[in-house]
């Protein structure tokens, strides 16, 4: 049990949420879009009214972080504005709330939405949005500096570029750009770099620490001797990560960063240039006649876990956290055995020497999950959308998961 293991002094045991997928009343390109079931994230969980019960929720399950994303829609009305200072206090109050609840935060700065200014002027595809972006860093990190020191800039740049460039997932749902894909990565990579020294200059008590969240998904091909399946995974995998990593990490890059995000849900094994996975809408009955194990959304593959850490500690020797881990089912079994499965790999890559510092669980709360609306459970506590009040349970899940916060507690 991972319960009993040994993890680092000062480990940061979180969980995870972001502003579009919870809070609810944003006004960004997704405010108007409905998802698959019907669902919209006009309300969500309303986190933007009930953070402070929700935080309460954070100190049941004994978690010591929070990372959390700013709407930066709400907090700037045009390029370069002064920060708007009544959704500055409300997010103030909310990081006060955490402190007296003794959870660190991170603090994401685009989780996969932008202001509408920044999508009537073509989004990330036009260079402006780097200056723009590099603004809010300055005078969001300038206004926070005593309270927040982990700073994500960008969440999945990788998935955001491939959702609204290359797969028709995201607004504004174009497909297979490649020369806009890599634009989009292009410009993060730079902006990152710029918000990185400028978050870097506010110093404080504590030195700021910066990162992306990189997702991570393995590319195989399902069969052993199906060249073209070789040839995708392999072109998948440059894409997606190789391709991604080199612009945010290559070469002197590097030291824009001073630690490394990871969102690891696992694998998208390729058949005849099919994904066996079930966001790919492969049916779950021919997912486990192959033999594949997956929740909701992905393969799950915890080995997997454990070689990427390796891999990430020898290439770029920097920090990680893991930014985000989590299941969508809801079989709590299957849940509390994935996440243990992932903990001992997680556990092990440490005690190989890889420094991890935190584990976030995704998430706290079933959410928004994009295109897929409500249907994706996610949450270490429930959220009951029928009911207008939108109630929050503990789920077995959460209550697995207080049990390794708590063990943790009481070992330091
Ligand atoms: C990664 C994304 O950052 C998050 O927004 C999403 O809900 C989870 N993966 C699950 O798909």
């Amino acid at each position: 049990m991972p319960g009993d293991l040994k993890f680092p002094e000062n480990f940061l045991w979180g969980t995870a949420t972001s502003p579009t997928q919870v809070e609810g009343h944003v006004a960004n390109e997704w405010t108007d879009y409905v998802a698959a079931d019907g669902g919209h994230c006009r309300v969500a969980c309303d986190h933007y009214h009930r953070y402070e019960e929700d935080v309460g929720w954070m100190t049941q399950l004994g978690v010591n972080a929070y990372r959390m994303g700013i709407e930066w829609s709400r907090l700037q009305s045009a390029p370069f504005a002064p920060l708007n200072q009544k959704e500055l206090g409300r997010y103030i109050h909310l990081l006060d709330c955490l402190k007296a609840a003794n959870i660190t935060p991170m603090v994401v700065l685009h989780h996969f939405s932008n202001p509408p200014w920044i999508s009537a002027a073509g989004g990330w595809l036009n260079p402006g949005a780097i200056p723009a972006f590099v603004d809010y860093a300055a005078k969001l990190s300038s206004a926070l500096k005593d309270r927040v020191y982990l700073w994500n800039t960008f969440n999945e740049p990788d998935t955001y570029a491939s959702l609204t460039y290359l797969l028709g997932g995201f607004p504004p749902f174009h497909k297979w750009r490649f020369a806009s894909y890599r634009k989009v990565i292009k410009h993060m990579a730079g902006a990152h770099t710029q918000a990185s020294r400028v978050i870097r200059n506010n110093k404080s008590a504590r030195a700021p620490e910066v990162g992306i969240a990189k997702n991570w998904t393995w590319f195989e091909s399902f069969q052993k001797f199906a060249l073209w399946d070789h040839l995708l995974a392999g072109l998948s995998h440059h894409a997606f990560n190789r391709f991604v990593l080199d612009e945010f990490l290559g070469g002197a890059r590097r030291e824009a960063s001073t630690f490394l995000g990871v969102n690891y849900y696992g694998r998208a094994r390729l058949n005849h240039f099919q994904a066996l996975v079930p966001t790919n809408n492969v049916l779950p009955e021919k997912l486990e006649a192959l033999g594949i194990v997956s929740d909701d959304m992905f393969e799950r593959h915890p080995t997997g876990f454990g070689k990427l850490l390796k891999t990430f500690h020898r290439r770029y020797g920097l920090p990680i956290y893991i930014t985000e881990h989590g299941a969508a089912s809801r079989d709590q079994d299957f849940r509390i055995r994935d996440l243990t499965a992932h903990l001992l790999e997680l556990h092990a890559a440490i005690s190989h020497g890889v420094d991890v510092r935190g584990f976030f669980y995704w998430s706290l709360l079933d959410n928004f999950e994009w295109q897929f609306g409500y249907t994706k459970k996610f949450g270490l506590l429930s959220v009951d959308f029928g009911d207008e009040k939108l109630p929050r349970k503990m789920t077995r899940v959460g209550e697995f998961y207080r049990g390794i916060c708590k063990s943790r507690e009481t070992a330091a």
